[in-house]
C-alpha cells in the first residue's frame, strides 16, 4: 500500500467579459489574422474592476468542492497558485479560506508564473503523502489584465483571466501501476532568464505593481525543449510512455508551442486539451481550465492518465503525471 493525493473534483471559473481579437485591433496596432497565425488565440476573459483573482479563485474553489461532493471544513489546506494577487500581503488564499468559511488547518499562495499550478500540485502532493494534510484545495487563479500594458501590442494580446481548481484528497492506494492519484511531479527553474519574461515592478523595487515584459521570441525559442524535458522524465519515472497517455493538458500559452510539444513527443494530437483560442494565456490558471473543459464536456474521464506541463517566467517549467 502506498499514500496518493488522488483527484476527487475539479471546477473552473472564467469572469463574464470576452475580449476578442477585433476589439483588440481597434486599441493597438494589430489584427485577428497576426494573433490567430501566431497563437491561436480568438478571445479572452477580462475581470471587471471590481473583481479579484480571489473572487474568481472563490468561485472555482466552490465549484471544485461541489463537483468532489466533499464540504468546505473538510479542507485542510488551501493553496492559490498566482502572480496577480489580490495585494501585497497576506496571501489570496487566505482570502478564499475566509470566504468558504473555514477557520482551521492551512493557506498560501504560490508563485512560479505559469508553472504555477504545476507546482503547487508537487507542493500540495509532497504535503498530502507526508501526512501534514488530509484533503487540499490547489486553485491556480490570475487577472493578468491588471499587470498588461494595454498599448503593448506584443504582449496585451497574448493573456488572460480566469481561475480552476481541483480537490485532492491523501488516500491509500495499492501501489500498483493502475494506482489513481499524483504518480510523479518534476519541476524546474533557471534564473538565469529572469529577464526575458518579468513584471517591471514590485514592493521591494519601485513601490508600483508594474507591467508584464517579455522577449517573446526568446521565450518561444527555449519552451519546447524545456517542456519535452521534463515530460520524458516524468514518462522515465513511471514507465508509462506517450501512448498510454489519455490526455495532455498542457499550459496553454500558445498553440504553436503546444503543437511542437506534442510533435517531437509523439502525442497523439487528438488527445490534447486546448482552450487558448478561447482563453488566451491565462498563467497559473491555464492548465485546471483546460482540466475542468475537458472533464465538463465528457472528453477526460475518472481513471484516465493525464499529463500535466507548464512553462513560464522565471524560467519555470514542470510536468506531473496523473490518474484522474
Ligand atoms: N500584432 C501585430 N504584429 C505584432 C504583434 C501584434 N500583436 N506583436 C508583435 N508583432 C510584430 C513584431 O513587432 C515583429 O515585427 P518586426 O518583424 O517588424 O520587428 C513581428 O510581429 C514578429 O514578432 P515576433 O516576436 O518575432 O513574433 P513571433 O512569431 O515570435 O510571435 C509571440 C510572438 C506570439 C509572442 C511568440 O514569440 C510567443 O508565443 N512567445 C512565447 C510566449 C509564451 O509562451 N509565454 C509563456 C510564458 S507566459 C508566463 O509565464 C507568464
Amino acid at each position: 500500500m502506498t499514500i496518493r493525493s488522488v483527484f476527487l473534483g475539479a471546477g473552473c471559473f472564467l469572469p463574464e467579459r470576452v475580449l476578442t481579437n477585433h476589439e483588440l485591433a481597434r486599441m493597438v496596432d494589430t489584427s485577428d489574422d497576426w494573433i490567430v497565425q501566431r497563437t491561436g488565440i480568438h478571445e479572452r476573459h477580462v475581470a471587471a474592476p471590481n473583481e479579484f483573482t480571489s473572487d474568481l479563485a472563490l468561485k472555482a474553489a466552490r465549484a471544485a468542492l461541489a463537483d468532489a461532493k466533499v464540504e468546505a471544513d473538510s479542507i485542510d489546506l488551501i493553496v492559490v497558485a498566482t502572480s496577480t494577487p489580490d495585494n501585497t500581503f497576506p496571501a489570496t488564499a487566505v482570502a478564499v479560506q475566509a470566504g468558504l468559511g473555514i477557520t482551521t488547518g492551512a493557506a498560501f499562495d504560490l508563485q512560479a508564473v505559469c508553472s504555477g499550478f504545476v507546482f503547487g500540485l508537487s507542493t500540495v502532493d509532497a504535503l498530502l503523502r507526508a501526512g501534514n494534510f488530509r484533503r487540499a484545495l490547489l486553485i491556480g487563479a490570475e487577472t493578468f489584465s491588471r499587470i498588461l500594458d494595454w498599448t503593448d501590442r506584443t504582449t496585451c494580446v497574448l493573456f488572460g483571466d480566469g481561475a480552476g481548481a481541483i480537490v485532492l484528497e491523501a488516500q491509500e492506494q495499492p501501489g500498483g501501476r493502475g494506482d489513481r492519484g499524483v504518480l510523479t511531479t518534476h519541476l524546474r527553474s533557471d534564473g538565469r532568464h529572469k529577464k526575458k519574461l518579468y513584471v517591471d515592478g514590485g514592493p521591494g523595487s519601485t513601490q508600483t505593481v508594474g507591467h508584464l515584459r517579455m522577449e517573446g521570441r526568446e521565450v518561444f525559442r527555449h519552451a519546447v525543449t524545456m517542456i519535452t524535458d521534463v515530460v520524458v522524465e516524468a514518462f522515465k519515472a513511471t514507465g508509462y510512455t506517450a501512448t498510454d497517455l489519455d490526455w495532455f493538458v498542457p499550459h496553454q500559452a500558445n498553440k504553436r508551442i503546444i503543437d511542437g510539444s506534442v510533435h517531437k513527443l509523439g502525442i497523439d494530437p487528438s488527445k490534447v486539451i486546448i482552450t487558448v483560442d478561447r482563453h488566451g494565456n491565462t498563467s497559473a490558471a491555464s492548465i485546471p481550465l483546460a482540466l475542468c473543459v475537458g472533464l465538463a464536456d465528457g472528453r477526460i474521464k475518472r481513471g484516465d492518465l493525464v499529463m500535466f506541463e507548464a512553462m513560464g517566467g522565471g524560467f519555470t517549467w514542470g510536468a506531473a503525471l496523473v490518474r484522474l
